[in-house]
């Protein structure tokens, strides 16, 4: 397994790749792997010839007052994970690699995609998520790219600048893995859960799992929905960012259930010092 730190080195990949007319797939991470990040690596596996997994965590998509000071960088750790798997190699720039001496670009989405949800609880997160996304696109001119419906706006945000700007990337999403016995959806942020947190936080996918249902069956939405949200601050959760029921593409709010229509639930809360997410389909 190479270790890529410049652009120059992975396009040099990625040249021999086509050379061969051998296709390459890009996992891009933040890193503090765990076996979400790897259920991507291996469907990424399955769909290309050769998988770059990139390790970056990028400043852009935090706000000043956000976790990227605290949020776990454990390489070496992250590297012993991957080398099992027999991936082509990892891509782990520094931040003036990404971020050149004068970098002056911004990417702005303007879209409902982005003002609801994790838009409107973290303003310029997407933008930032888009220049990081869109740079590793076109910098690995990978032909597919895996990400995972555990952030599924940010899915849908991805799908939409691919498009928007011509990448010409496949863009493939990945299942939620969630912890065989709580069901809690598997995150790096999980490390900052003490253990009677983790407790509480295995709650989540279950409380949201019976809204998801109650709007199945019928239920007022918004009677459902102020229902869930008293049972998450009862299992112990903080602030709620969002607790809501939306389509599943253009995440238009969902006030009356239509069977038609796919849409999902989707919930921020916070917990400890930990913001924790997950979505599911209704
Ligand atoms: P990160 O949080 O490290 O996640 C990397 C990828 O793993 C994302 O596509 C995310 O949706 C996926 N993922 C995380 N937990 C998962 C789980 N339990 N099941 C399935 N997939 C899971 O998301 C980011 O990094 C960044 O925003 C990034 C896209 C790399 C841009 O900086």
């Amino acid at each position: 397994m190479q270790n890529f730190k410049t652009i120059a080195a992975l396009r040099a990949f990625q040249k021999s790749c086509k050379d061969k007319s051998e296709t390459l797939a890009l996992v891009p991470t933040m890193g503090a792997l765990h076996d979400g990040h790897l259920s991507l690596v291996k469907l990424a596996q399955q769909k290309a010839d050769h998988v770059i997994v990139s390790i970056f965590v990028n400043p852009t998509q935090f706000a000043p007052h956000e976790d990227f000071d605290a949020y776990p960088r454990v390489e070496d750790a992250d590297a012993a994970k991957l080398a099992p798997l027999g991936i082509a190699g990892l891509f782990t720039p520094r931040v003036a690699e990404m971020y050149p001496e004068g970098f002056a670009c911004n990417l702005s989405i303007t879209s409902a995609l982005t003002n609801c949800l994790c838009g409107a609880a973290r303003p310029s997160h997407f933008d930032g998520v888009a220049i990081i996304v869109s740079k590793l696109l076109l910098q690995s001119r990978a032909d597919i790219a895996v990400f995972g419906e555990k952030d599924w706006q940010q899915l849908q945000v991805i799908r939409r600048v691919n498009a928007d700007l011509n990448i010409d990337c496949e863009i493939i999403g990945a299942p939620i893995c969630r912890d065989g016995e709580s069901g809690l959806a598997l995150s790096s942020r999980n490390a900052y859960l003490s253990d009677a947190e983790r407790k509480s936080a295995g709650q989540l996918n279950v409380i949201l799992a019976a809204f998801a249902g109650d709007i199945r069956a019928g239920r007022d939405i918004d009677a459902a929905q102020s229902e869930a949200k008293d049972k998450i601050s009862a299992a112990g959760f903080g602030q709620i960012d969002y607790l809501e029921c939306r389509t599943a593409q253009s995440l238009e709010r969902v006030t009356i259930f239509n069977p038609k229509q796919a849409c999902r639930v989707f919930v921020a809360a916070k917990i400890g010092s930990a913001r924790l997410i997950d979505n599911m389909a209704v």
